[in-house]
Protein backbone atom coordinates (compact mmCIF):
# COMPACT_ATOMS: atom_id res chain seq x y z
CA UNK A 1 0.00 0.00 0.00
CA UNK A 2 0.90 3.69 -0.70
CA UNK A 3 -0.66 7.17 -0.17
CA UNK A 4 0.00 9.72 -2.58
CA UNK A 5 -1.77 13.35 -2.61
CA UNK A 6 -5.41 13.48 -3.44
CA UNK A 7 -5.56 16.17 -6.32
CA UNK A 8 -8.58 17.88 -8.08
CA UNK A 9 -8.72 14.47 -10.88
CA UNK A 10 -9.90 12.36 -8.45
CA UNK A 11 -13.24 14.03 -7.65
CA UNK A 12 -15.19 11.80 -8.97
CA UNK A 13 -13.62 8.73 -7.83
CA UNK A 14 -14.52 10.77 -4.36
CA UNK A 15 -18.06 12.04 -5.71
CA UNK A 16 -18.24 7.92 -6.51
CA UNK A 17 -17.64 7.00 -3.00
CA UNK A 18 -19.20 9.24 -1.26
CA UNK A 19 -22.98 7.57 -2.45
CA UNK A 20 -21.43 4.30 -1.03
CA UNK A 21 -24.50 3.32 1.75
CA UNK A 22 -21.62 2.74 4.14
CA UNK A 23 -20.37 5.62 3.76
CA UNK A 24 -23.30 7.76 3.64
CA UNK A 25 -24.61 6.43 6.51
CA UNK A 26 -21.02 6.93 8.72
CA UNK A 27 -19.40 9.93 7.26
CA UNK A 28 -22.09 12.54 8.74
CA UNK A 29 -23.15 15.45 7.33
CA UNK A 30 -20.28 17.08 6.62
CA UNK A 31 -20.47 18.72 3.00
CA UNK A 32 -16.57 17.95 2.00
CA UNK A 33 -16.88 20.69 -1.13
CA UNK A 34 -14.92 18.38 -3.28
CA UNK A 35 -14.91 21.01 -6.11
CA UNK A 36 -13.31 23.52 -4.12
CA UNK A 37 -11.03 21.35 -1.61
CA UNK A 38 -9.82 18.70 -3.14
CA UNK A 39 -5.92 18.71 -3.61
CA UNK A 40 -6.47 22.55 -2.77
CA UNK A 41 -3.17 23.12 -1.08
CA UNK A 42 -2.65 24.67 2.41
CA UNK A 43 -0.17 24.08 5.17
CA UNK A 44 -2.77 22.69 7.88
CA UNK A 45 -3.96 19.70 5.81
CA UNK A 46 -2.75 16.99 3.62
CA UNK A 47 -5.33 14.83 1.42
CA UNK A 48 -4.75 11.20 -0.02
CA UNK A 49 -5.35 8.23 -1.61
CA UNK A 50 -4.42 4.79 -0.12
CA UNK A 51 -3.76 2.76 -3.15
CA UNK A 52 -2.63 -1.01 -3.70
CA UNK A 53 -0.82 -1.62 -6.43
CA UNK A 54 -2.08 1.40 -8.23
CA UNK A 55 -5.56 0.51 -7.36
CA UNK A 56 -7.15 3.33 -5.43
CA UNK A 57 -8.80 1.92 -2.31
CA UNK A 58 -9.48 4.44 0.19
CA UNK A 59 -9.23 8.44 1.23
CA UNK A 60 -7.04 9.89 3.99
CA UNK A 61 -6.79 13.23 5.32
CA UNK A 62 -4.77 14.58 8.22
CA UNK A 63 -5.50 17.87 9.52
CA UNK A 64 -3.68 20.26 11.77
CA UNK A 65 -7.12 21.59 13.57
CA UNK A 66 -5.17 24.31 15.47
CA UNK A 67 -4.60 25.56 11.80
CA UNK A 68 -7.77 25.22 10.37
CA UNK A 69 -9.22 28.65 9.80
CA UNK A 70 -12.76 27.30 9.74
CA UNK A 71 -11.85 25.81 13.45
CA UNK A 72 -13.40 22.42 13.13
CA UNK A 73 -12.26 21.42 16.87
CA UNK A 74 -13.00 24.71 18.31
CA UNK A 75 -10.47 26.48 19.86
CA UNK A 76 -7.72 24.00 20.11
CA UNK A 77 -4.30 22.74 21.87
CA UNK A 78 -1.41 23.27 18.94
CA UNK A 79 0.30 20.64 18.18
CA UNK A 80 -2.33 17.82 17.60
CA UNK A 81 -3.59 16.15 14.71
CA UNK A 82 -6.75 14.57 13.18
CA UNK A 83 -7.00 11.63 11.21
CA UNK A 84 -10.23 11.35 8.92
CA UNK A 85 -10.35 7.71 6.95
CA UNK A 86 -12.42 5.62 4.97
CA UNK A 87 -12.39 2.55 2.42
CA UNK A 88 -14.08 3.70 -0.77
CA UNK A 89 -16.01 0.45 -1.61
CA UNK A 90 -17.76 -1.89 0.72
CA UNK A 91 -16.06 -4.96 -0.43
CA UNK A 92 -12.97 -3.80 0.58
CA UNK A 93 -13.85 -3.24 4.11
CA UNK A 94 -12.83 -5.64 6.66
CA UNK A 95 -9.68 -6.68 4.76
CA UNK A 96 -7.18 -4.89 6.85
CA UNK A 97 -6.47 -1.96 4.25
CA UNK A 98 -7.95 0.53 7.23
CA UNK A 99 -5.45 -0.53 9.84
CA UNK A 100 -2.58 -0.48 6.88
CA UNK A 101 -4.03 3.18 5.96
CA UNK A 102 -3.81 4.74 9.78
CA UNK A 103 -0.28 3.09 10.14
CA UNK A 104 0.82 4.73 7.93
CA UNK A 105 -1.44 8.36 8.92
CA UNK A 106 -0.24 7.53 12.65
CA UNK A 107 3.50 7.03 11.99
CA UNK A 108 3.47 10.55 9.43
CA UNK A 109 1.52 12.33 12.43
CA UNK A 110 4.63 11.39 15.08
CA UNK A 111 6.79 11.85 12.85
CA UNK A 112 6.75 15.31 13.76
CA UNK A 113 8.28 15.64 17.01
CA UNK A 114 6.12 18.17 18.18
CA UNK A 115 3.17 16.36 17.79
CA UNK A 116 1.45 15.21 21.31
CA UNK A 117 -1.72 13.40 20.16
CA UNK A 118 -4.00 12.15 17.29
CA UNK A 119 -8.00 13.25 17.86
CA UNK A 120 -10.55 11.59 16.05
CA UNK A 121 -14.27 12.20 15.91
CA UNK A 122 -16.40 9.13 14.78
CA UNK A 123 -20.38 8.88 14.98
CA UNK A 124 -21.86 7.62 17.91
CA UNK A 125 -23.49 5.05 16.47
CA UNK A 126 -20.70 3.91 14.08
CA UNK A 127 -19.83 1.19 16.24
CA UNK A 128 -17.39 -0.90 14.03
CA UNK A 129 -15.27 2.09 13.91
CA UNK A 130 -14.79 2.86 17.68
CA UNK A 131 -13.56 -1.01 17.73
CA UNK A 132 -11.65 0.33 15.16
CA UNK A 133 -9.55 2.86 16.89
CA UNK A 134 -9.85 1.41 20.46
CA UNK A 135 -7.83 -1.76 19.10
CA UNK A 136 -5.47 0.56 17.39
CA UNK A 137 -4.86 2.20 20.95
CA UNK A 138 -7.22 4.80 20.70
CA UNK A 139 -8.92 6.23 23.92
CA UNK A 140 -12.42 7.85 24.38
CA UNK A 141 -12.48 11.42 25.66
CA UNK A 142 -15.87 11.73 25.38
CA UNK A 143 -19.63 12.93 23.23
CA UNK A 144 -19.44 15.74 21.38
CA UNK A 145 -21.87 17.32 19.06
CA UNK A 146 -20.17 18.45 15.79
CA UNK A 147 -22.75 20.40 13.60
CA UNK A 148 -25.19 18.13 13.32
CA UNK A 149 -23.48 15.15 14.26
CA UNK A 150 -23.31 13.01 17.20
CA UNK A 151 -19.24 12.20 17.58
CA UNK A 152 -17.17 10.24 19.93
CA UNK A 153 -14.00 11.86 20.75
CA UNK A 154 -11.20 9.49 21.18
CA UNK A 155 -7.59 10.39 21.54
CA UNK A 156 -3.99 8.41 20.98
CA UNK A 157 -1.76 9.71 22.47
CA UNK A 158 2.17 10.09 21.51
CA UNK A 159 3.30 7.40 23.95
CA UNK A 160 0.13 5.37 23.20
CA UNK A 161 1.49 4.52 19.54
CA UNK A 162 3.29 1.61 19.22
CA UNK A 163 3.65 1.59 15.70
CA UNK A 164 1.32 -1.72 13.96
CA UNK A 165 3.70 -3.17 11.27
C1 LIG B 1 -13.31 2.27 9.72
C2 LIG B 1 -12.64 1.69 8.48
C3 LIG B 1 -11.73 2.75 7.85
C4 LIG B 1 -11.80 0.47 8.89
O1 LIG B 1 -11.19 -0.04 7.72
P1 LIG B 1 -11.19 -1.61 7.41
O2 LIG B 1 -10.29 -1.82 6.24
O3 LIG B 1 -12.58 -2.12 7.30
O4 LIG B 1 -10.52 -2.15 8.76
P2 LIG B 1 -9.64 -3.47 8.96
O5 LIG B 1 -9.97 -4.47 7.91
O6 LIG B 1 -8.23 -3.04 9.08
O7 LIG B 1 -10.17 -3.93 10.35
C5 LIG B 1 -11.58 -4.14 10.49
C6 LIG B 1 -11.88 -5.59 10.83
O8 LIG B 1 -11.33 -6.49 9.90
C7 LIG B 1 -10.52 -7.43 10.58
N1 LIG B 1 -9.35 -7.67 9.75
C8 LIG B 1 -8.18 -7.00 9.78
N2 LIG B 1 -7.32 -7.49 8.85
C9 LIG B 1 -8.00 -8.47 8.22
C10 LIG B 1 -7.67 -9.35 7.15
N3 LIG B 1 -6.45 -9.32 6.57
N4 LIG B 1 -8.61 -10.22 6.73
C11 LIG B 1 -9.83 -10.26 7.32
N5 LIG B 1 -10.20 -9.44 8.33
C12 LIG B 1 -9.29 -8.56 8.78
C13 LIG B 1 -10.13 -6.79 11.85
O9 LIG B 1 -9.88 -7.75 12.86
C14 LIG B 1 -11.36 -5.97 12.16
O10 LIG B 1 -12.34 -6.78 12.78
P3 LIG B 1 -13.40 -6.18 13.80
O11 LIG B 1 -13.31 -4.68 13.82
O12 LIG B 1 -14.70 -6.62 13.24
O13 LIG B 1 -13.06 -6.79 15.11
C15 LIG B 1 -13.68 1.19 7.46
O14 LIG B 1 -14.50 0.23 8.08
C16 LIG B 1 -14.55 2.26 6.83
O15 LIG B 1 -14.16 2.90 5.87
N6 LIG B 1 -15.77 2.42 7.36
C17 LIG B 1 -16.74 3.34 6.78
C18 LIG B 1 -16.34 4.77 6.98
C19 LIG B 1 -16.00 5.04 8.41
O16 LIG B 1 -16.69 4.62 9.30
N7 LIG B 1 -14.89 5.78 8.58
C20 LIG B 1 -14.47 6.18 9.89
C21 LIG B 1 -15.12 7.47 10.24
S1 LIG B 1 -14.53 8.07 11.78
Amino acid sequence: MRLRHATIADIQLMRRWNEQPHLAENLGDDDWQWETELGKACDWREQFIAEIDGRPIGYLEITDPAGDPEQYWGDCAPNLRAIDIWIGEESELSKGYGTQMITLALNRCFAVPAVTAVVIDPLAKNTSAIRFYERLGFHTVGPRRFDQDDCIVMRLERAEWHGLS
